[in-house]
């Protein structure tokens, strides 16, 4: 078994493929590890309780005795760990991590990527995800809305800057911690390796025209992830998505992800947002407004907001 530690060289991300086995919801039942609470998942770290799991990896709420405090440990499913595609996609998500230092994207404090349990050591995240929230409670009020777009461009413009792409903004990789954070690094990639895609990755829903067809809407950068960050707001805003669901089967470019033919309606959005949550939507990425310029058009919204009472703390920013 082999623990990288932040520091050591990370591999280099490469193009990883969108192919993944959809795991069936019987499927995800059975190929799942199972552990319960104490259970080792490696010597020194412990799993506590599942939080939740995709089609390859399956997250633990952990305790790491060296760090001796909560973490988050990604485990690639049973089924998978030793399947070298998913491995590679493993060693890529840690690189990511490895590189990016930001206080709205989720930290990493290790990686064991091989052994029975490959996976990932993650900061733990006390909070909802954006998805899991609306679903429950439906659209966020404007004094969550603002400060989350804000988070969020932060995140952006800094990535933007350290040369890489996210390629999976959207509700359910936000936690709404205080502050919201960016998770899953699981497809970013270097603007290089972004500019070079010649087939889909993201999440349907929430791809950018050029992540759908980037051979001929091509080439994806920076802008795919202010288009995820319209989209995402737009849902935060309304409680509805921006684009209808597509059909993911449809041989139909335009069926499967209506998003290449069809405009977002700009009518449920409240109107202090809606320009700047359109903007993000333009068909066109050179259009679309960068993180930087998104953040001078959401900060007066927040000034024009009551401000928060902190009990004799006298904010900085304002
Ligand atoms: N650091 C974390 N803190 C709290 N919950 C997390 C954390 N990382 C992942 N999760 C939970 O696990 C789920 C899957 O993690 P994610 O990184 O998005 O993996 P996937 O690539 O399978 O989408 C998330 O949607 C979230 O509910
Ligand atoms: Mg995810």
């Amino acid at each position: 078994m082999r623990q990288a530690r932040a520091g050591g060289a990370p591999a280099r991300p490469s193009h990883r493929r969108a192919i993944v086995h959809v795991l069936s919801p019987d499927e995800q039942e059975t190929r799942r590890w199972g552990l319960d609470e104490g259970d080792e998942i490696v010597p020194g770290r412990h799993a506590l309780q599942r939080l939740g799991g995709g089609h390859r990896y399956e997250a633990y709420l952990a305790f790491d005795d060296h760090l001796h405090a909560l973490v988050v440990a990604k485990l690639v499913r049973p089924h998978l760990a030793e399947d070298e595609h998913t491995l590679e996609g493993l060693r890529a998500e840690w690189a990511m991590l490895s590189r990016l230092d930001h206080p709205a994207i989720l930290r990493g404090f290790g990686a064991v990527l091989d052994g029975t349990r490959p996976h990932l050591v993650l900061e733990h995240l006390e909070g909802p995800r954006l998805s899991s929230l609306i679903r429950r409670h439906g659209p966020l009020p404007p004094e969550q809305l603002i400060p989350l777009a804000l988070q969020l461009c932060s995140a952006l413009q800094y990535m933007a800057a350290e040369g890489v792409v996210h390629l999976d903004v959207k509700p359910a990789n936000t936690i709404m911690s205080g502050p919201p954070r960016l998770i899953d690094l699981s497809v970013a990639m270097t603007h290089a390796d972004a500019a070079g895609l010649d087939h889909s990755v993201g999440t349907d829903t929430y791809m950018a025209p050029e992540q759908c067809l980037p051979h001929d809407l091509g080439p994806v950068g920076a802008a795919a992830d202010v288009w995820g960050l319209g989209a995402t707001l737009y849902r935060a805003a309304t409680g509805k998505r921006p684009f209808s669901k597509g059909d993911p089967d449809s041989p139909e470019t335009a069926v499967r992800w209506p998003q290449l033919v069809l405009e977002a309606d700009p009518e449920p959005l409240p109107p202090a947002v809606a320009e700047p949550v359109m903007a993000c939507l333009d068909r066109e990425p050179q259009r679309r407004p960068l993180a930087g310029e998104l953040t001078d058009a959401f900060e007066p919204v927040l000034r024009s907001q009551a401000r928060p009472r902190l009990s004799g703390l006298k904010p900085r920013w304002r």
